[in-house]
C-alpha cells in the first residue's frame, strides 16, 4: 500500500480473541473472501479488528462475529472487514524483471497475434489491483510499446479488488514518492503530473482502465468478467489456501482466450495447484500459457 491511501491499523491491542472466537472469525473471513488466516497469525485478527470493535461500541470479538452475521448493517460492515483484513502492499513497476519480459516479449507477441487474426482489440485483467499501481504500470507499458499506434487499438484493462477503499484510491490516481520507488525517472516524467508532494497519473492512463469491485472467491462473479488475453494476478493467491487457489486459478484459465497467458507474483507458484497451464520459462519470470 503506497498511494496516498492510508489504512489505519491499531497495533496496540487491548482486546484479546479467544480460541473459539478466532475460529469463528477465521472461518467467516474464509467463507466470505477466500483469505485464509493460519492459527499462528491470530495476532492479525486481534490487531486488525480491534478498531472495528471499538468503533461499533462492541465488547468482544464474539459480539463482532454476531454483528457480521446478523446485524441490519452487516453488509456495510463486511466491506469494512474486507478493508482491514486485506494486505494491500504494492508499488509502480513492481518486479521489474517480470515487467521487462512482459514489455519486450509477451505484449509484442500478443499484439502481433491479435493483429493477424482480426480486430485490434486487447483485454488485460489486473485481478487484485490494490490501490492501482499495477494496472497503471500496465497502461504505461502499453503506451511505451504501442506509442502513436495506441489510439488505433480498442484496449481495456479491467482492474478489480475486494476492498472498496483501495479502489477509491486507485480511481483517484494520486500517489506519493514512495509508490514510485522502483519506477524509472523518465517514466515518472512522462506519465505523472507533479503537484507539491503528490504525483497524479495522467488521464491517458486512466482512460485505459476500468476499476470495479470483485470477490475472487465468487466463481459466478468471475464468470461475468469479459474474456482476457493476459491476466495479472500477482501477490494475491498467496493469501488463499490451496483449495481456494485451485478454484481461482481454474476460473482464470476459463476466462483466458486460447493462447492467452497469466502472470503471478514472484513468490507464488502453481505447483500442486494447476496442471492445465503450460509454463514458459523466461529470465526473471514464468509465464503461464493457455493452449491456443
Ligand atoms: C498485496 S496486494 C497485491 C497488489 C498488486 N497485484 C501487486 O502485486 O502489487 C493484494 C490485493 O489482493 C486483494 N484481494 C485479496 N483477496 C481478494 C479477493 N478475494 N478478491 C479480490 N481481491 C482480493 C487485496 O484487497 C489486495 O489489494
Amino acid at each position: 500500500m503506497s498511494s496516498l491511501f492510508n489504512k489505519s491499523l491499531s497495533l496496540s491491542k487491548d482486546l484479546t480473541v479467544t480460541d473459539e472466537e478466532f475460529v469463528q472469525l477465521r472461518d467467516f473471513i474464509y467463507q466470505q473472501s477466500g483469505i485464509f488466516i493460519a492459527a499462528n497469525r491470530k495476532y492479525l485478527v486481534e490487531s486488525r479488528l480491534s478498531n472495528r470493535i471499538k468503533d461499533l461500541n462492541l465488547k468482544s470479538f464474539g459480539e463482532y462475529y454476531y454483528f457480521l452475521r446478523f446485524d441490519a448493517n452487516c453488509k456495510e460492515e463486511l466491506a469494512k472487514l474486507f478493508e482491514v483484513i486485506t494486505t494491500n502492499e504494492t508499488s509502480f513497476y513492481r518486479n521489474p524483471p517480470q515487467l521487462k519480459v512482459f514489455q519486450e516479449k509477451i505484449l509484442p507477441v500478443t499484439l502481433d497475434e491479435i493483429k493477424k487474426k482480426g480486430p485490434k482489440k486487447l483485454r488485460i485483467w489486473s485481478a487484485g489491483c490494490s490501490t492501482g499501481e499495477e494496472p497503471y504500470t500496465l497502461a504505461m507499458i502499453l503506451h511505451e510499446v504501442l506509442k502513436t499506434e495506441l489510439p488505433t487499438w480498442d484496449i481495456k484493462i479491467t482492474a478489480n479488488d475486494l476492498s472498496e477503499a483501495v479502489l477509491k484510491a486507485a480511481r483517484m490516481g494520486r500517489y506519493n514518492e514512495y509508490a514510485l520507488r522502483t519506477t524509472p525517472k523518465e517514466i515518472i516524467d512522462k506519465y505523472f503530473i507533479k503537484k507539491d508532494q503528490a504525483y497524479d497519473v495522467q488521464p491517458k492512463l486512466k482512460n485505459l482502465i476500468t476499476f470495479a469491485p470483485i470477490n475472487l472467491s465468487d466463481r459466478l462473479m468471475l464468470k461475468r468478467n469479459e474474456r482476457s488475453h493476459i491476466i495479472f494476478c500477482r501477490n494475491v493467491i498467496i493469501y488463499f489456501d490451496d483449495e481456494m487457489k485451485k478454484q481461482v486459478i481454474e476460473s482464470f484459465y476459463d476466462n483466458l482466450l486460447p493462447g492467452g497467458c497469466m502472470l503471478i507474483g514472484h513468490s507464488e507458484s502453481l505447483h500442486n495447484i494447476s496442471r492445465t497451464f503450460k509454463p514458459e520459462h523466461h529470465v526473471g519470470t514464468i509465464v503461464y500459457r493457455k493452449q491456443a
